[in-house]
């Protein structure tokens, strides 16, 4: 499968939305109750986009290219210190789970991240998802702790485990100025 990366336009929209709706829909991966129209997705990429990267994935299908994935980095926290942190997220779609897209994207989304200057990469996910767990510990994400009873979704509270890793020479000199 020839997998093609891409920095995400506002066509996608509904290509993302349809990626994001089943984590928001089915389960507590999100916290969000509604999926975001394609308007709103594509409102989210060009804001993600004015000073971080949100990547898509592209595979060949019967009716010409589909978007199958898609992964950003964007803000932690708003105070100034935080500047050169990033939180990241990935949707992959559920028919091509355990293919490799998972992979390309995080990958490509690291060194751009790093050539921008960010120097540590943050993810949080609702626990249990082993998918997720699995996927960011093989990215070298090591705990950051566990939030209990953070969320209340689908009838019951649910934890959020974070994750962080270094990007570039990480903390191991001070950073560029903002
Ligand atoms: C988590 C997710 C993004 C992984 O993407 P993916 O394209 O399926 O992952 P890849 O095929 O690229 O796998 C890369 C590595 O991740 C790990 N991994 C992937 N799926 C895994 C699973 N189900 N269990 C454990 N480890 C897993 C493996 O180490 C894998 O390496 P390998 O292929 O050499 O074994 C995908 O399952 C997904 O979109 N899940 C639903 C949304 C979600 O949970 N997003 C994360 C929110 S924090």
């Amino acid at each position: 499968m020839d997998i093609r990366l891409r920095d995400a336009e506002a066509k996608d929209g509904a290509a993302l939305a349809a990626i994001y709706a089943p984590s928001i829909l089915e389960s507590a991966i999100s916290f969000e109750l509604e999926v975001p129209s394609p308007e709103e997705m594509a409102s989210r990429v060009a804001t993600i986009q004015q000073r971080y990267v949100w990547l898509v994935a592209e595979i060949d299908g019967p009716d010409g290219p589909e978007v199958v994935g898609y992964s950003y980095g964007g803000p932690f926290r708003t105070r100034a210190a935080y500047d050169w942190t990033v939180e990241t997220a990935i949707y992959v779609r559920a028919d091509h789970h355990g293919t490799g897209v998972g992979r390309r994207l995080y990958d490509q989304l690291f060194v751009r991240l790093a050539d921008l200057g960010f120097r540590l990469a943050i993810a949080g996910a609702t626990l249990p998802n082993d998918a997720s767990a699995g996927f960011h510990r093989a990215f070298g994400f090591e705990d950051a702790g566990v939030f209990r009873n953070v969320g209340w979704k689908l009838g019951r509270w649910w934890d959020v485990a974070f994750w962080q890793k270094a990007l570039g020479p990480g903390a191991a000199e001070a950073p560029d100025p903002r």
